[in-house]
């Protein structure tokens, strides 16, 4: 990446999705999603596949219609799916970057990145300054006179990205733009993602199912489920203080742990052992205790834990992410220790969980 590249910080609009829904047939697709995004923020939307990922960015770039709720940009309406109103796609100041790169076959590198500028009106020497720009900032300035058909997936990716940068679009928008990529030059490319980003000064908003993607991208995770929005914050915030049970086995390396108990007489039990004590819910009554991947360890059989069999010890900057099944559960936990498949262990457990959800999979404080 050189140096020369003019920064066009600050040009990011603020994203207010309120209440949003998206109906197909009887099915929401999208139900009541709402969040508040920041200027200049990178927001992943994270979820498993069929979750509404796609159809909330869809909206967001006006390529779908919202079935209800609004969609603004900073104080600007860009669909109210009550009234049905709407902004055209092509004037809400829009870049997309899909899974698939469609390359003009027949026009060199720098005329793909110029031809939307061509489009929008701009000079022939502004376009070249610009496109010579933003082939530096993802460094494939070399490859200007190449076709597409001579370069490599992850370049043409590239030049799919300069291509939607070039036009110094508001919002950028990103739907698992990497999956195409192999493992390496995934993790090599987010990197450059997050600083196109960065020097874009767009409000970016990321679609992928990979949550250490989204850990490693974001600054701000909504993470979909069914059409609903689990949780929106930042990935501290989701980390440190998921709101469902869902979140908290979901994002994490490893995640945190889930072991569901019964109330008896006041006491969280699993299995004979108290999850949590003081627990005012009557008998019968069953709760998910959290605890912090961080707190938990592995021991030989002898002494109080829950009972687990190993599957795989996985080496990791010098330790071993031991992967457990409890039951139909598989579990992750860091150990100095590298077990034998199929060892035969416990799961030991700090004195308080780090946070309780109840049946439904939301957070259960009662302490609040
Ligand atoms: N055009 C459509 N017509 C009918 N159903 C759709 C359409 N687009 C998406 N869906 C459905 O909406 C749900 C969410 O899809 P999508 O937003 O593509 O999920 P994701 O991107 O998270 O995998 C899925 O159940 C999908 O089958
Ligand atoms: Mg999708």
């Amino acid at each position: 990446m050189t140096e020369t590249t003019t920064p066009d910080v600050g040009r990011g609009a603020s994203i207010t999705v309120d209440r949003l829904v998206k109906s197909f047939g009887d099915q929401r697709a999208v139900n009541e999603v709402s969040m508040d995004l920041p200027a200049g923020a990178l927001l992943v939307l994270l979820g498993p596949s069929g979750c509404g990922k796609t159809t909330t960015l869809r909206m967001i770039a006006g390529l779908e219609d919202p079935s209800g709720g609004r969609i603004r940009f900073g104080d600007k309406t860009m669909a109210d799916g009550d009234s049905g109103a709407a902004v055209p796609a092509e004037k809400r100041g829009i870049g997309m970057v899909f899974q698939s790169y469609a390359l003009w076959p027949h026009m060199t590198v720098r005329a793909n990145v110029e031809w939307p500028l061509k489009v929008a009106g701009w000079g022939t020497a502004e376009r070249r300054r610009r496109s010579a720009e933003v082939l530096g900032m993802l460094g494939i300035d070399h490859l200007a006179e190449r076709y597409p058909g001579q370069l490599s997936g992850g370049q043409q990716q590239r030049v799919a990205i300069a291509r939607t940068v070039a036009p110094r679009p508001q919002v950028l928008l990103f739907d698992e733009p990497l999956s195409n990529l192999d493992a390496r030059l995934r993790v090599d490319t987010r990197a450059e993602l997050v600083e196109v980003h960065r020097r874009s000064g767009a409000t970016s908003v990321y679609v992928t199912h990979d949550q250490i993607e989204a850990l490693a991208m974001a600054t701000h995770i909504a993470v979909l489920k069914e059409g609903r929005l689990e949780q929106f914050g930042t990935p501290d915030e989701l980390l440190e203080n998921p709101q469902t049970a869902f979140v908290a086995e979901f994002l994490g390396s490893p995640a945190a742990v889930l072991i569901e108990g019964t109330v008896a007489s006041g006491e969280l039990m699993h299995e004979g052992i108290a999850l949590a004590a003081a627990v005012p819910l009557p008998d019968g009554e069953t709760l998910s205790a959290m605890y912090r991947p961080e707190a938990i360890s592995l021991a030989e059989q002898d002494g109080t834990g829950v009972d687990i069999t190993v599957l795989e010890s996985t080496p990791s900057a010098g330790r071993f992410v031991v992967t457990v099944r409890r039951g139909a559960k598989r579990i992750a936990v860091v150990s100095e220790t590298r077990y034998p498949v199929g060892a035969r262990l416990r799961l030991v457990l700090p004195e308080e969980p780090a946070a309780l959800f109840d049946a439904e999979g939301r957070r259960w404080d009662h302490l609040a």
